[in-house]
């Protein structure tokens, strides 16, 4: 047995070694690990502090975990207010601005203001203490005195550093305004916790199979998730984190804004790389007008541009008012509503039997689509907003999101509205409906509900579960109806004969189906479990199942505490999974899957590689051989990142028919373009396993 001075120099350095990747991967955007060897470390280090309690230190990355639950946010006072902004909502707006700027400072001449433009990131403002370099606390805005400490649920979040890493003291940026120890003594950072568009729709749809209430935009679900109160949620849920001001700051000074952004970076703080320093407002207002449009482009949601004058002492010149500097402007891009008819509300029901309301809409264009159904979310949202049948009502789409209505136009009501009900009984089978005492979700309690079939069908054969092409809603409603499908097992024992009466079906038609079924039967295994529809089990969290335990045969025998001990499961998960498997009508499901032939790609047959480890590729073009998506998935699968974006961390461009800017922009960089060809040739041997089984 090692000795104990082993032990801890080992959890030493892989203490150092996560937190340096993750400096490279959020802070400088620059990982040089796979996900892979990440998440190895991260076992490791759990399983050394485990067996060793002793070696626990405050701020290790285990902390990051998510265990336990917080009872109360305690109130968390600012050292310094975080104020708010004042808004421009015009180019008029923004020049009076400046005009303003130019009296106050007596600046009467020509010489230009340099202004900073960054991103107005819509997500939560949050202020994270730091003493001597360490993350000792933080906490919400509130009313921007007083916030709510979060820490716990903050720790979760792995772009948030929880030691700054010290600027080398030969570093030239280093000053006498700078401390010697590299960090400051004590400050306050402040910025925005978000969820990416990406994150937002992995976790709705996670929350529509457990037949929860989903998100309605980016910024509410991560307003509930970092407020919640089971931090294993929080941790469970990728949120990320941009850093652009500070508030209390003891041991530092800074110049100009870019400095200071500057130096978040040096200390490994995330900070947003769309930023420009502008000479003059007009340079600031091209700013602002080019995302107007780029804004579509990103992966996350922005409200608009702050443009803040860069410099310090010209900031403390101009001073504030009220709550608002004067030295800082957000230029806001109109909100993306129209009003249309409210025609009617029709209701849902679900997998997991929850009863959702659905509205109808006069269809209305916004945002470049045409809009004729908005999410309602539960009953309670209803009556909330007081929305009725026959209502003028105002609809919203952010950013990629499911359009929702905002509100109702009271003034247009004429008094001939109908109160929405939800109904007693089910829509589809008509059995009485329950709604447990604290749950906003109504529920048809039958399992044999044939609404509750087949959506359970429509999961199973979807395209990120089992993706059987062909079998879709229609012919799943049809073979239902017959009942010649009562479960997933049955779709397996389908014939031809079986096949052909169903509606505009063809011979070729049913084969091909037939061919896309038998296919299906050796999917990886983390899109079988998904296909299950287990309570808890999104994709990703099948994914981690397949990765742990490599095979159904001994994820099925898995007891809670070892599924609960999985980085990133948590209890309830465990309880739902372990549940699963232990009721007799799943096992049975299970054997017949096998019995026809269900024999799921074990995850050890696809480990991952490492060939592709610290390699970033980006692929643009019409592709011959592979789908994007397919591209992209071996690239991971090797260890490799593939991004959307070329920057000059990009390792490979692959260029296709018809690339385009990202082409030119590698051209521009310097960074290596290559055609597909030569990328299949180059990951050849590895990937033919991975080609056939990816390839129907
Ligand atoms: S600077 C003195 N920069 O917008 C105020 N704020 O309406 C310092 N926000 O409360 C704020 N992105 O939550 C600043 N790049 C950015 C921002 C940003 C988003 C938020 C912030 C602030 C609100 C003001």
């Amino acid at each position: 047995m090692d000795d104990i001075a082993n032990i801890l120099e080992r959890v030493e350095e892989l203490r150092r070694k996560i937190e340096h990747a993750n400096t490279l991967y959020y802070a400088e955007d620059a990982p040089e690990i796979s996900d892979a060897s990440y998440d190895m470390m991260m076992q490791e280090l759990i399983q050394l502090e485990t067996e060793h309690p002793d070696l626990a230190a405050p701020n290790s990355p285990t902390s990051r975990v998510g265990a336990g639950a917080v009872n109360d946010f305690a109130p968390f006072p600012h050292g310094m207010p975080m104020l708010s902004l004042d808004n421009a909502f015009s180019e008029g707006e923004l020049q009076a601005w400046e005009d303003r700027n130019r009296r106050t400072l007596g600046m009467d001449g020509t010489a230009p203001i340099e202004y900073f433009c960054e991103l107005k990131i819509d997500g939560l403002s949050v202020s994270l203490l730091y003493e001597n370099g360490q993350f000792v606390k933080g906490g919400t805005r509130g009313d921007g005195e007083v916030g709510e400490e979060i820490t716990q649920n903050l720790r979760t979040i792995s772009a948030l550093p929880l030691r700054l890493k010290p600027i080398k003291s030969d570093s030239s940026s280093l000053h006498e305004r700078a401390s010697a120890l590299g960090v400051p003594a004590r400050i306050e950072i402040r910025g925005e916790v978000f969820l990416s568009h990406t994150e937002f729709a992995r976790i709705n749809e996670e929350l529509e199979e457990e037949g929860a209430r989903i998100f309605a935009n980016c910024r509410n679900a991560a307003a509930g998730t970092l407020r919640k109160k089971d931090v294993s949620v929080t941790a469970s849920r990728r949120m990320d984190m941009f850093l652009y001001t500070l508030g209390e700051c003891e041991g530092w000074e800074f110049g100009t804004q870019q400095e200071l952004l500057q130096t978040f970076r040096k200390w490994g703080l995330r900070t947003n790389s769309h930023v420009q320093l502008c000479r003059g407002i007009t340079e600031a207002i091209a700013f602002c007008r080019e995302w107007e449009t780029r804004k579509e482009g990103l992966d996350y949601d922005m409200d608009g541009v702050v443009v803040k004058v860069n410099s310090f002492a010209l900031q403390r010149e101009l001073g504030q008012v009220s709550r608002s500097p004067r030295w800082a402007i957000a230029f806001k891009y109109p909100a993306l509503q129209t009003k249309t008819r409210l025609l009617s509300i029709e209701v849902q029901v679900g997998r997991t039997g929850a009863l959702t309301p659905v509205a109808n809409l006069k269809p209305v264009a916004l945002a470049g689509v045409i809009v004729s159904r908005a999410t309602l979310h539960n009953e309670e949202e209803i009556q909330r907003k007081d929305i009725r049948v026959g209502d003028m009502v105002v609809v919203q789409r952010a950013g990629e999101v499911i359009p929702e209505i905002v509100e109702v136009v009271f003034l247009e009501r004429t008094g001939e509205e109908l109160p929405f009900e939800m109904p007693t009984v089910c829509p589809v089978c008509g059995t009485h409906v329950v709604r447990l005492e604290g749950e906003v979700v109504t529920r048809c309690p039958n399992i044999n509900c044939p609404a509750r079939i087949q959506q359970a069908l429509e999961h199973f054969v979807g395209r990120n579960a089992m993706n059987i092409d062909g079998l879709g809603e229609r012919q799943l409603a049809q073979l239902v109806r017959h009942d010649l499908v009562r479960d997933a097992a049955d779709i397996y024992s389908l014939t031809q004969e079986q096949i052909l009466p169903l509606d505009r079906m063809g011979e070729k038609l049913a084969k091909k189906i037939l061919a896309n079924i038998e296919d299906s039967k050796h999917r990886p295994l983390a899109k079988l479990i998904f296909a299950l529809g287990i309570r808890h089990i999104g994709a990703h969290a099948a994914e981690l199942l397949a990765d742990h335990f490599g095979s159904l045969e001994r994820l099925q025998e898995a007891e809670v505490p070892e599924l609960a001990g999985i980085y990133e499961i948590g209890e309830t998960t465990a309880v739902s999974v372990a549940a699963w498997f232990a009721e007799e009508s799943n096992r049975t499901l299970l054997k017949r899957l096998k019995e026809y032939g269900v024999a799921p790609e074990n995850h050890s047959d696809t480990e991952r590689s490492d060939r592709l480890k610290g390699l970033n590729f980006v692929f643009t073009g019409t592709l011959t051989h592979l789908k994007r998506e397919e591209a992209e998935a071996i690239v991971k699968r090797m260890g490799g990142r593939a991004s959307g974006s070329v920057s000059r961390n990009t390792s490979f461009v692959v260029a296709g028919d018809s690339a385009g800017s990202k082409l030119a922009k590698a051209v521009e960089l310097g960074v290596q373009v290559i055609t597909e060809d030569q990328f299949l040739e180059n990951i050849e041997n590895v990937v033919d396993s991975l080609f056939s089984s990816m390839h129907e």
